[in-house]
């Protein structure tokens, strides 16, 4: 178990570049498999589920190498349509694979997806788009086995998805990108998350033709082969967003470059409420944070552009430091409040009420003490001479939002099963030291 310590109370300074979007490169790494071709992937932060999903393409017959933040990927003839029982059931992502070998290989069999405990996670609409186009697709012992043998048709397919889900969506562009030429799919009901929007780009820079992504109306003409190219995935919306969080938290004054703003216009616009000086400039979010106002928020969670399932837990941290009643609606997957028990430990004053928040917000948060055992020095001493709060990460962003917490709760917070963090965002520890925290990564 990896474990994250941090001594509380300092405001986060300086400038900090955001890495490349983990959503965006993990179904656009399955995407790969569609090509035939040299595809290089530029500003690929080194993430557990990222190398989980290399694995899995060089199992399946891709040459991956990798050198720094880029990605070399060589695609030629694929090994084989079956995906092993190692990597799969560790990562959603894996159940992009399916889209893209059914319509490269016309097969697949593969282990039902893992991913973070945030609910259910069923794949019903990934399985009844895939088969609106003709999939035929069984699951047995935990595996799902699909064949697809595409025909022509003469006028478009319409496809319809009764939810916006991003995975769903994801998994049947890749299905139907590659194909027979004059074959058109329109699908109603699309997800319009960026990440979309970057598979797309991605997809078209190889030669195929999706238009509208972005919108809830998709068009893909299906091509008969895509190319290798090179490509960088949009900036981490998620990490920006929880970056900016951290700063209204701990207060600061922070640049964060390499972001696309207009992914944040409703965050920015929640912060500013609480007192934040935002500007933007082309790619870059510049906060300054130096005295916090009372607030009454009421979050939803919603698809895009609603606000994100991925940023309400850090968002709470912030609604539990902020004078005011709050509440925060979850809508999107129903195990997402697993953090609030742990924040309360640290002084928080929220209670669930089924996919609901109640949070009154408090003047601070508090970790026992340690000033005494632990003089405030950049240097974190021992784990074992600091008394403190220990709390336990259940998922990624809820570990992220209990980092959040503890920048600003007085005293020593140890994060247990940092690993959960450590899957969306490598380099926090790095990176939050570099803005001046007082925070270390333990074995
Ligand atoms: C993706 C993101 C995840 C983010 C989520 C919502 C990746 C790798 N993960 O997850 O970080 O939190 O979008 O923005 O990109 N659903 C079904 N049946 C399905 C599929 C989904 O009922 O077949 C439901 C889910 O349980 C959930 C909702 O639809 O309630 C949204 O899920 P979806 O948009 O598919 O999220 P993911 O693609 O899993």
């Amino acid at each position: 178990m990896s474990q994250i310590q941090i001594i509380g109370g300092n405001c986060l300074h300086g400038q900090l570049r955001i890495n490349g979007a983990k959503n965006s490169l993990l179904p656009i790494m399955t995407a790969c498999l569609m090509v035939q071709g040299t595809i290089y992937l530029h500003d690929v932060p080194k993430l557990s589920d990222l190398n989980q999903m290399l694995h899995i393409l060089a199992d399946l017959g891709c040459t991956v190498n990798i050198k720094g933040n880029t990605v070399k990927i060589e695609v030629n003839e694929l090994n084989t349509h079956i995906i092993n029982d190692q990597a799969a059931p560790k990562i959603r992502g894996s159940i992009f694979v399916m889209g893209a070998l059914l319509s490269r290989l016309g097969k697949v069999e593969l282990p039902f997806p893992g991913g973070c405990a945030i609910g259910s996670r069923p794949i019903d609409l990934h399985l009844t788009l895939l088969k609106q186009i003709g999939v035929k697709c069984h699951c047995r012992d935990n595996k799902i086995y699909a064949t697809y043998q595409p025909r022509h048709h003469h006028k478009p397919t319409i496809l319809s998805l009764d939810f916006p889900s991003v995975g769903a969506t994801e998994n049947i562009i890749q299905a139907t990108a590659l194909g027979i030429p004059g074959n058109t799919y329109i699908i109603h009901g699309a997800a319009k998350e960026p990440e979309i929007v970057d598979l797309c780009n991605f997809l078209n820079q190889c030669g195929a033709q999706i238009h509208n992504a972005g919108t809830d109306t998709i068009t893909i003409h299906s091509v008969a082969k895509l190319h290798g190219t090179t490509y960088a995935p949009i900036p981490d919306r998620i990490n920006t967003g929880s970056y900016l969080i951290a700063v209204a938290v701990t207060g600061g004054d922070v640049t964060l470059t390499n972001t696309i703003p207009e992914h944040h216009i409703n965050l920015i616009n929640k912060l500013k409420a609480v007192g934040a000086r935002i500007t933007v400039d082309k790619d870059t979010i510049h906060i300054i944070v130096s005295r916090r106002r009372a607030q009454n928020f009421n979050i939803h969670t919603a698809p895009y552009p609603g606000f994100p399932t991925d940023l309400q837990s850090q968002f709470c941290v912030l609604t539990a430091l902020t004078k005011g009643h709050s509440t925060i609606t979850e809508n999107l997957f129903e195990n997402r409040f697993r953090y609030v028990p742990e924040l309360v430990k640290l002084g928080a004053q929220i209670t669930i009420e089924h996919n609901q928040a109640q949070i009154k917000g408090v003047s601070k948060l508090t970790a026992t003490p340690t000033h005494n055992l632990c003089p405030s020095s950049y240097q974190i001493p021992k784990p074992q001479t600091c008394l403190g709060t220990t709390v336990t990460a259940h998922d990624l962003r809820g570990g992220v939002a209990l980092v959040i917490a503890a920048l600003a709760a007085h005293g020593t917070t140890t994060i247990n099963h940092a690993e959960y963090i450590y899957r969306g965002h490598q380099d926090i520890v790095k990176d939050l030291r570099q803005l001046g925290a007082n925070i270390v990564a333990l074995d």
